[in-house]
């Protein structure tokens, strides 16, 4: 199967090479049917659509909108916008077929034999495949004419080694273009290690524009940019419990996620609603669990989306949400492992239908824990883990007679509020150990969401500020927010009214629309400042660990054919916010978002449309109040 694979892809290289070739040899150009009539110019750091020949019939001096968009403004069109950059106005053709990236140390060390080198290389590969995209139509036919300059791109790597990423990880990066005396163009990358690097690739690939008019890629001729996030932890979330998602839908996100330099893909894999995860320790999980036994992810595509992001820069973070958001695939255990499941009137066990949580009381759920979390571990070698920690809904568990009668011989007989956190937080500290015992005896990070656990005044009492990262869901003005900081807890922000892309669509339940509508437009996820919530709460960033945001798909109305409009480009604009922290508002980033957006559809990403493409080509046009300006 996989030789018949490898083959037909090589036989299908070949072909293209073939077809490449001779489309070089006879110096075809695919053409458009007719000259563009419009060209852009830079005015007033805005791009104006202008016609190509005056009234008289003169040609005006103007550039492709690609090329007017990369010149004109400070920001080069970049997104996310970097730190410190320096672009020229005057810019180099590139040839396309003749890009050369050297992954080689300083001191002639062959990175290759590192790991980290080794994701370089194929960073490297996917970033030659970029501009041969871009460059050509899909049977091989350039769109460019053929020449231009050779482009070097040296990578430099203080920690070749580094393959994974962490919480520490630098993701900082520099890079340079220059002109040599021989005409070449040279490149030069500074990183750490491979994530930094990868980066460094990304916007040397925004750098490189398709020049509609001239029939060339192009590169500005200098620059200088340095460059390094603001937040370590850049996430987006998807669950693939409430509808499946095939993994081609998972890539395109993670594809997405790579041009906007996010950093994590937490895969909110199961929930009371299917079970697609294929535990190879438990093999019945996913047999009673998935929706149709075609829609699961087996070892073998968890272990290829996790290389798949790794290269991109990406971490795949598993999640496996419990006590509550259980229920299907558990059926076969038996033993009263899970209590309330499909609790019938649903309102009373649980937030939506169907109910479900895991019965604390029963040591069979901790063997069964400790097996998925060893299959998670060692498909995705993670970094960290989510270990949910959602929703517990107290009166499912004081319904359930075994476990009342349990907290009666635990003195827990009160049967209040405190007497469930205490059920909870044996079951997690139990779980937290399982965890530990199958990531061999070592601790990870761990995350778990703002819950009952969590409940003002008392979540020190049951998590640690050195064990548990909390991601916060409530919204951004919770005063729970200030107790967390100030108990040192480390924070990801996912205040919902913000960072919710299941908001604003019709209801599921009942008529109407969803529970937190409104939709959130891209602008209030712009605007969505860490720094001011915790401001307005009386905190000081400075002094406060926040590790940065996620924006959450859950899935009850979204499936493989919607979650790329649902995420993008709105996930682009939380990215910029983690990446650059700008002191401006989204208005500023307003042309370059729907660029952004524009570059994202280029990769296969069915992200929304913003706006009509008018305002693309008309820039400064589509405004609401007078005042404002778009910068670049
Ligand atoms: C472009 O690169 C190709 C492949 O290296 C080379 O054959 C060709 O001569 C180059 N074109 C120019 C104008 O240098
Ligand atoms: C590009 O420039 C850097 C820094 O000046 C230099 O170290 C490197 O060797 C150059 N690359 C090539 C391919 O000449
Ligand atoms: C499940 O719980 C009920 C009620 O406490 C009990 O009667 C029953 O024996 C339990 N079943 C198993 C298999 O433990
Ligand atoms: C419960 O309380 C009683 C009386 O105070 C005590 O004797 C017993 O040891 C306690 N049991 C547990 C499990 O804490
Ligand atoms: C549990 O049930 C008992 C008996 O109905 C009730 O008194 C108690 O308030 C309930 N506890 C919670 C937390 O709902």
């Amino acid at each position: 199967m996989q030789r018949a694979a490898m083959l037909a892809a090589l036989a299908l290289a070949l072909l293209l090479q073939s077809a490449l070739t001779s489309a070089l040899e006879s110096n075809t150009v695919r053409a458009a049917a007719d000259e563009p009539i419009w060209g852009y110019q830079c005015v007033k750091e805005r791009c104006e659509r202008v016609l190509v020949h005056d009234a008289e019939g003169r040609a005006r001096a103007v550039q492709a909108l690609s090329v007017c968009k990369l010149t004109c403004g400070t920001s080069a069109n970049l997104w996310p916008r970097p730190r410190h950059l320096h672009t020229s106005k005057t810019l180099d053709w590139v040839n396309y077929s003749s890009i050369n990236v050297e992954t080689r140390g300083d001191d002639g060390s062959d990175y290759r034999n590192h790991r980290g080198g080794s994701l370089l290389q194929q960073a490297s590969e996917l970033f030659r495949e970029q501009q041969m995209r871009k460059a050509t139509i899909k049977d091989g036919t350039p769109l460019v004419k053929t020449g231009g300059k050779t482009l070097e791109v040296t990578v430099s790597l203080r920690d070749p080694g580094r393959h994974q990423l962490t919480l520490n990880t630098d993701e900082g990066y520099e890079l340079f273009v220059k002109i040599m005396s021989d005409g070449r163009i040279n490149t030069t990358i500074i990183a750490d290690n491979f994530f930094g690097a990868r980066h460094a690739l990304e916007t040397l690939n925004q750098l490189i524009v398709l020049d509609d008019l001239e029939k060339q890629l192009r590169l500005p001729r200098e620059v200088t940019i340095r460059d390094s996030p603001a937040f370590p932890y850049r996430g987006v979330l998807l669950d693939t419990s409430r509808n499946f998602v095939s993994v081609d839908a998972i890539k395109r996100t993670l594809d997405a996620m790579a041009a906007s330099k996010l950093n994590t893909f937490h895969w909110h894999i199961t929930d009371s609603h299917s079970f697609p995860f294929v535990s190879q320790s438990f093999p019945k999980f996913h047999l009673y669990g998935a929706y149709t036994p075609a829609e699961v992810y087996t070892p073998t595509e968890v272990v290829d989306v996790v290389a798949y992001g790794r290269v991109r820069g990406v971490r795949v973070l598993p999640e496996l949400d419990a006590p509550a958001h259980v229920g299907e695939g558990w059926q076969w255990v038996g033993d009263n492992a899970t209590v309330c499941v499909k609790a019938e009137p649903w309102q009373k066990y649980c937030v939506e239908p169907p109910c479900g949580q895991l019965n604390p009381t029963v040591d069979k759920v901790y063997d069964l824990l400790g097996g998925l979390y060893h299959d998670m571990l060692s498909l995705f070698k993670p970094d960290m883990f989510h270990m949910g920690g959602d929703e517990v809904n107290f009166n499912c568990w004081n319904n359930t007679d075994s476990i009342v009668e349990w907290m009666v011989k635990k003195n827990l007989s009160g049967r209040q509020e405190d007497d469930f956190r205490m059920v909870w937080d044996h079951f997690q500290k139990r779980a937290y150990e399982k965890l530990v015992e199958a990531n061999h005896g070592h601790e990870l990070p761990v995350v778990i969401w703002t819950s009952g656990l969590t409940a003002p005044g008392k979540v020190d009492r049951y998590l640690d500020p050195k064990k548990y990262i909390i991601q916060i869901w409530t919204k951004g003005d919770d005063p729970l927010i200030k107790e967390l900081a100030e108990k040192k807890y480390r924070l990801i922000f996912s205040n919902y009214e913000a960072l919710y892309f299941d908001c604003g669509f019709g209801a599921w339940v009942g008529e109407g629309n969803n529970w937190c509508s409104p939709y959130i437009g891209w602008q209030k996820v712009y605007d969505n400042d860490l720094k001011k919530l915790l401001r307005n709460l009386g905190v000081e960033p400075d002094q406060t660990s926040v590790l940065g945001a996620e924006a959450t798909l859950w899935t009850e109305q979204a499936d493989s054919h919607s979650v790329d409009g649902r995420l993008w480009p709105r996930a682009a604009a939380m990215a910029e916010r983690l990446w650059s922290d700008p002191v401006t508002g989204w208005q500023a980033a307003e042309y370059r978002m729907v660029s952004h957006r524009e570059r994202l559809v280029k990769l296969g990403v069915q992200a929304d449309s913003l706006q009509p493409q008018w305002c693309h080509q008309n820039e400064g046009y589509c405004y609401l109040s007078h005042n404002i300006q778009g910068e670049h």
